[in-house]
């Protein structure tokens, strides 16, 4: 774990690279977090015929493919974004000022410096040192659009190396490969066995063989909450049995994250490295 955290940011609580303060303006205008998140959506992902489109602010597009349970999703992501707009990102429970495990597990496990993607990977602080470690490109997908927002902006300096897709994971498609899949704290809030199914899917399309996934989430010792919504705590026997047979666990960390107001909570990340086709 001798990985050590640099770049501007170590050490620092960081809020948002932005210093326009879009939460006051937003509270003095008496915008909803559910019109800015919709606002935001309209500007981040356009609906078409047959699918949806994100485009980012660089322009590129990426289809997303049909989603079934549209009315489902919506809700989750409006769940989200008031989230995200009613407090600050360093006052989330599940924030941490440098993400020392993920990025000692990923730098010890991945096959080179590949594409990464972080799943629900929400306002964290990983895409950042990820690409100052010299990963080729990182893409963060989350549910909330005002969440990516601001890492969209943040990150704006590493131009097309950085991406965000606007999305339920249960319901992506994605149309590229990656080398690394990256989860803190995403996959434990899909407490249904459909919705785990489809996230599984979702990570056998777009991990290539040989890639890892690092996953970590609440442990069975850990809370039966977060962020107010009931989770699935798992065990690396849980994902074993939930991956399947072509993925190999290479490695179980059990983790204490203290949260900003001092409470300390148990995770297990566990790595896995996906099967080459037989
Ligand atoms: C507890 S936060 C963790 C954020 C980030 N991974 C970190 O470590 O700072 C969970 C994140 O997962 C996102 N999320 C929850 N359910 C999701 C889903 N079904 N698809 C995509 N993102 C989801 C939320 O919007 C939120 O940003």
């Amino acid at each position: 774990m001798g990985e050590t955290c640099t770049g501007p940011h170590a050490g620092k609580v960081v809020q948002n690279a932005s210093r326009i303060p879009w939460r006051l303006i937003w509270h003095e205008l008496g915008l909803s977090s559910r019109w800015i998140g919709r606002f935001l959506r309209g500007l981040y992902m356009p609906i078409r015929a047959g699918g949806r489109d994100f485009i980012e602010p660089g322009g590129r597009t990426e289809n997303r493919g049909e989603y079934e349970g549209q009315e489902n999703m919506e809700r989750r992501q409006d769940y989200w974004d008031r989230v995200y707009t009613d407090k600050p990102s360093t006052g989330c429970s599940w924030y941490e000022p440098c993400p020392t495990l993920s990025l000692d597990l990923i730098m010890q496990a991945a096959p080179g410096k590949g594409p990464v993607i972080d799943i629900g990977g929400g306002a964290s602080f990983l895409p950042d040192r990820l690409l100052e470690a010299g990963f080729s490109e990182v893409t963060s997908l989350d549910l909330s659009a005002v969440a990516l927002s601001g890492v969209a902006r943040r990150l704006a300096p590493f131009g097309t190396r950085h991406h965000v897709i606007v999305a339920d994971v249960t319901a992506w498609s994605p149309d590229r490969h990656y080398t690394v899949w990256h989860d803190r704290a995403a996959l434990h809030f899909l407490t249904e066995a459909a919705d785990q199914a489809r996230y599984v899917a979702a990570l056998r399309s777009a991990l290539l063989p040989g890639g890892i996934a690092v996953i970590g989430g609440f442990s069975p010792d850990g809370p039966l909450r977060c962020s107010g919504l009931p989770v699935m705590r798992h065990d690396s026997a849980s994902l074993c049995a939930l991956l399947g047979n072509d993925f190999t666990q290479l490695r179980t960390v059990d983790h204490l994250h203290e949260t900003p107001n001092g409470t300390v909570q148990a995770f297990q990340f566990n790595v896995f490295s996906r099967e080459h086709e037989r």
